[in-house]
C-alpha cells in the first residue's frame, strides 16, 4: 500500500441523509497521515454518522470520498473495504465478547486458521500475549491472553481495542467516544494509548465530549453543528478557556435562531 500519500482520508462534500432527515451536509475534511483529530459537537450534531460514512458502515448519499489521496468507488465502500484499507474503529459501546479469553478476542474476523481450517490456537495465544505486554504493557498485572474479557476494566477494554488497531496495522484509528462511562483512572489510560498512536506514527479521529481531554489531545478540532462542519481549530492557536467559550456562544446564537 502506497505510503508516500499526503492525506488518510479526504472528503468532498459528503452527504448522508436518513430518509428525509438530512444528517451530515457538504462535509469538507481532509486529515493527515499523521494527524489526531478531535470531532466535537452537541449530541446528534452527526459525529458518528460521519465516522460511519468514513468507514464504510453508511453509504454517503452524494459526495466524494478519497482514501490516500486515491478516488473510492462508493458504490463498493463497506467495512470490509475499510478494514483491508487499514481503519479501525474503537466503539464506546462494548465490542469484546464478555467471556472470551483475549486471544480469542484480538481475531475477531480475522482468525488464524492452519491449513485444515481450524484456529490456530496457540499462534494466537503467542501474539495476544505479545500485543499486551509489548504494545500495552500490561506487565505483571495479571492479565495475560487466557485472562477473559470479564476480568478487564474499561479502560483496559479500550486499550485493547486499540491495542489490536495498532496490531494489525491501521493507518487510521477512530475512537468514538472512547472514554464515556470511564472511571478517572481508566480515562488516563485511554488518553495514554491515544498518544500512543500519534507515537507511533499513525492517524486519528477522536470523537470526545471531554473538551479538556480533546483540547489536550488532539492537533486539530473540528466542530460539527446540525450536520456542518462549522469551525477548524488548531488547540496550539486556541486556549481550552477560549474554546469553552466560543462554543457556548455558538450554542447561544443557535438558541436565538431558533426562537426567531
Ligand atoms: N440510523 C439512523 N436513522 C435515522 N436517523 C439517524 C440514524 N443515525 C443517526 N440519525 C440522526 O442523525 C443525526 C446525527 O446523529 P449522530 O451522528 O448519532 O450524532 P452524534 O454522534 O453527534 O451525537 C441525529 O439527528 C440522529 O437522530
Ligand atoms: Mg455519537
Amino acid at each position: 500500500m502506497d505510503k508516500n500519500y499526503k492525506h488518510i482520508i479526504r472528503a468532498e462534500r459528503l452527504c448522508v441523509s436518513f430518509g428525509k432527515v438530512r444528517a451530515l451536509s457538504d462535509i469538507d475534511l481532509a486529515i493527515g497521515r499523521n494527524e489526531i483529530v478531535g470531532l466535537i459537537g452537541d449530541n446528534g450534531a452527526g459525529k458518528s454518522t460521519l465516522i460511519k460514512a468514513l468507514t464504510g458502515v453508511i453509504p454517503p448519499t452524494s459526495g466524494r470520498l478519497f482514501i490516500r489521496d486515491e478516488a473510492v468507488d462508493l458504490h463498493n465502500y463497506s467495512v470490509s473495504r475499510a478494514h483491508a484499507l487499514r481503519f479501525e474503529t474503537v466503539y464506546q459501546e462494548k465490542s469484546l465478547g464478555e467471556k472470551q479469553p483475549l486471544w480469542r478476542n484480538f481475531f475477531v474476523g480475522r482468525q488464524i486458521t492452519n491449513r485444515f481450517g481450524f484456529i490456530n490456537v496457540r499462534e494466537q495465544r503467542r501474539i495476544a500475549n505479545e500485543i499486551l505486554q509489548r504494545q500495552l504493557g500490561f506487565r505483571g498485572v495479571g492479565i495475560d491472553a487466557d485472562s477473559t474479557v470479564s476480568k478487564l476494566s474499561g479502560g483496559e477494554r479500550q486499550g485493547i481495542a486499540i491495542g489490536r488497531a495498532m496490531y494489525f496495522d491501521a493507518d487510521l484509528i477512530i475512537l468514538d467516544e472512547p472514554t464515556t462511562a470511564l472511571a478517572i483512572k481508566e480515562v488516563r489510560k485511554v488518553l495514554d494509548f491515544v498518544r500512543s498512536i500519534k507515537e507511533a506514527g499513525r492517524a486519528a479521529i477522536y470523537i470526545e465530549h471531554n473538551l479538556a481531554h480533546v483540547h489536550a489531545l488532539a492537533d486539530r478540532l473540528l466542530v460539527l453543528d446540525r450536520g456542518r462542519i462549522v469551525a477548524d481549530i488548531r488547540p496550539a492557536d486556541m486556549s481550552l478557556q477560549d474554546l469553552t467559550t466560543f462554543l457556548i456562544e455558538q450554542q447561544q446564537s443557535r438558541e436565538v435562531e431558533s426562537v426567531a
